[in-house]
């Protein structure tokens, strides 16, 4: 079975060119059929679109309603046939139509070791906290905002001196490793089924 893969992103997209790059080298063996951005003016729609990916972008105030958004989504993953989804950094929370229609099949990176630091600051939280260690989370999701069942994760040490720059730039750096790692290894499985 050829996997195809679908990326919501809605910001900068560095994840997105990692596994975009994993796909096109191999380490990741499906079809990237898809990017999907709830956000028209984001930078990762023209990094896709440099890379010949396909493309789609609406917003939910476009839709009317939350469960319209919702079902338009579950509808353009039918009409690309998506089998996979990975988030990364889509900034929503995926509703029930489109959970319920792809079980166990949509994967979201964080950068923390999760359940701790869940949110939207949580390389901040971490360094302010002043943790001897943070990390990156891949998750399947499930309702709740940065939940659901841990398929891997990396530490990584914070050390006293470095600015929460540098911390953002070495985690992100592991997230750009691990995302395409865990994603063969889901595929695999899903290859054998
Ligand atoms: C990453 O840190 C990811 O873990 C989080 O959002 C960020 C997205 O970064 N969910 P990018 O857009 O992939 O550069």
């Amino acid at each position: 079975m050829r996997v195809r893969l679908a990326v919501f992103a809605s910001g900068t997209g560095s994840n997105f060119v990692a596994i975009s790059q994993a796909v096109q080298s191999g380490i990741v063996d499906a079809d990237l059929a898809l990017l999907f951005s709830d956000n028209p003016e984001a930078p990762v729609l023209t990094r896709a679109q440099d890379q010949g990916i396909p493309t789609v972008s609406f917003t939910p105030s476009a839709c009317g309603s939350r469960l319209e958004y919702e079902q338009r989504l579950c509808s353009m993953l039918d009409e690309y046939a998506v089998d996979l989804v990975a988030l990364a950094g889509y900034m929503r929370i995926i509703g029930a139509p489109l959970l319920e229609s792809r079980p166990r099949r949509i994967l979201n990176i964080h950068p923390s070791l999760l359940p701790a630091f869940p949110g939207r600051n949580s390389i901040e939280d971490a360094h302010a906290a002043g943790m001897h260690a943070t990390g990156v989370t891949v998750h399947f999701i499930d309702e709740g905002v940065d939940t659901g069942p841990i398929i891997e994760q990396v530490v990584v040490p914070i050390s006293r001196e470095e600015s929460v720059e540098q911390l953002e730039e070495r985690i992100h750096k592991v997230e750009h490793r691990l995302y395409p790692a865990v994603l063969q290894s889901v595929i695999a499985n899903l290859q054998e089924d």
